[in-house]
């Protein structure tokens, strides 16, 4: 693959400057910022007076974990504007995310919001090895949905050349990309599948088109997906990461250097990691739920907000900044089959290491009586489907057996016909509860 490791002057000071000025900005900021939310967002102001804390009392990072959290609910119950910090004349961009119950979780920007989420992400796709010269497709959705207009203001900043495509009209993706001939394509990476799928039925290779680099995510993605991602498409894959209570995509992203977990973008947003059972403060390299803090927002700051994704805080590599590890999961999306946790993430790596079968899947939860039995539904690939034997019951069988052996479930194994699993223009739906 081409070298695309950017060059260190072009980037920002921050990224490399010394762990103790990253420190000292982070207080700085980190001061600011909860005197904002405590001031200006009254049902924070709420929680910290229940437990008698005040902004003052904050005089160390450390000291951050005496503060309440902010979690979802939060968001939802002074639904539509109630967290807003500032008046609405000052608010230049409304975001909000479906979720899948319920009413939707309604985010704020003011210009200078807007203005720090497009360095972040410029950032972003920078650390991902994209330069000005670039010509960048976005498929993530353009709407309500950060993932699009996010990517979208971040490229520009950079000053790339975007090619606004927004997700769906997957043959028109097709060929936008054999016209134009991008060089990088910001996307979900289960929709990048579906792409790619796309370029085979029109009996073409991915492999062989423009892209050299895919900035995947909004949804979790294992290191067997990766590897399926750019064999298949002859791409770089990095991994960027973001939400959108904390501002949207570019909260972190990997470095095309070492694909070694996405760094965070600290000097905007600072992590923790908390047992989510006891909600105590774990330490870096400890695996648990990842909480975020605002340091520079201004329409919605955000305090410890519980993101309910699993992963772990690691040092940093290609920059100063730590990093996260691959997410695992979101707690939500854990299933527990007999005593058992099972991530969608531990059922992809083994989807993807049998041969034979293509990387979509999705996972029915059902229940026999008592108990909760899981179906993962897969399909054959194309040359699979052709072999003149019927491959169907021996490829269930491996599945099961791999299923069984590596996560500890047993499952029942659906293998479709190629095409038969659900395909997604956005985030994949992994799981299918049935038993309500
Ligand atoms: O998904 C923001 C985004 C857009 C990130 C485009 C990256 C690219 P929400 O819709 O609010 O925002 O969903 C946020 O998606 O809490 C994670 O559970 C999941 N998620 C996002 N990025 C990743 C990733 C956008 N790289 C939720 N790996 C988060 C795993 C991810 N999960």
């Amino acid at each position: 693959m081409v070298n695309r490791v950017p060059n260190p002057h072009d980037l920002e000071a921050i990224e490399t400057a010394s762990l103790d000025e990253l420190r000292s900005l982070q207080l700085k900021r980190l001061q600011w910022s909860v005197g904002h939310a405590y001031k200006n967002v009254a049902p924070y102001r709420a929680k910290c007076d229940a437990v008698g804390i005040v902004p003052a009392d904050l005089k160390s990072l450390d000291d951050l974990a005496k503060f309440p959290f902010t979690v979802k609910d939060d968001l939802r119950q002074s639904y539509p504007f109630g967290m807003f910090a500032v008046p609405q004349r000052d608010i230049v961009r409304i975001h909000a995310s479906s979720g899948t119950t319920g009413k939707p979780t309604v985010v704020a920007y003011t210009r200078n919001d807007i203005e720090t989420w497009a360095t972040v992400v410029a950032r972003s796709i920078r650390a991902s090895g994209g330069e000005a010269d670039d010509m960048i497709h976005i498929a993530y959705g353009y709407g309500l949905f950060t993932g699009g207009l996010g990517a979208h203001y971040g490229a520009e900043k950079l000053g790339a050349t975007v090619v606004p495509m927004s997700g769906g009209q997957t043959p028109k993706q097709v060929q936008l990309i054999l016209d134009f001939k991008p060089d990088i394509i910001m996307v979900t990476p289960s929709y990048m599948l579906n792409i790619a799928d796309e370029f085979e039925r029109q009996g073409l290779d991915p492999a062989e088109s423009s892209l050299q680099v895919g900035i995947f995510g909004a949804e979790p993605w294992g290191g067997a997906m990766r590897k399926e991602i750019e064999q298949r498409c002859g791409l770089d894959a990095v991994d960027i990461y973001g939400l959108s209570e904390v501002i949207g995509p570019g909260v972190a992203n990997e470095c095309i250097e070492s694909k070694d977990g996405p760094t965070i973008w600290e000097d905007h947003f600072y992590p923790e990691i908390i047992d989510p059972e006891t909600g105590d403060c774990l330490a870096d390299g400890e695996p648990g739920e990842l909480v975020f803090t605002s340091l520079t927002k201004e329409a919605l700051p955000i305090i410890r907000y519980r993101t309910r994704d699993l992963t772990r805080l690691l040092p940093g590599t290609s920059r100063t900044m730590r990093r996260m590890d691959k997410i695992t999961g979101r707690s939500d999306d854990m299933l527990i089959i007999r005593g058992v946790n099972v991530f969608p993430t531990q059922i992809e790596e083994q989807v993807l290491a049998v041969a034979g079968l293509a990387p979509h899947y999705q996972i029915r939860v059902g229940r026999d009586g008592q108990l909760d039995v899981i179906t993962v539904q897969v399909e054959k690939t194309l040359e699979a489907a052709t072999a003149t034997d019927n491959r169907s019951t021996a490829l269930a069988g491996k599945l099961r057996k791999s299923i069984k052996d590596f996560v500890g479930v047993s499952a029942v194994i659906e293998v479709c016909e190629p095409g038969g699993v659900t395909r997604s223009e956005g985030k994949a739906v992994r799981v299918i509860d049935e038993r309500h």
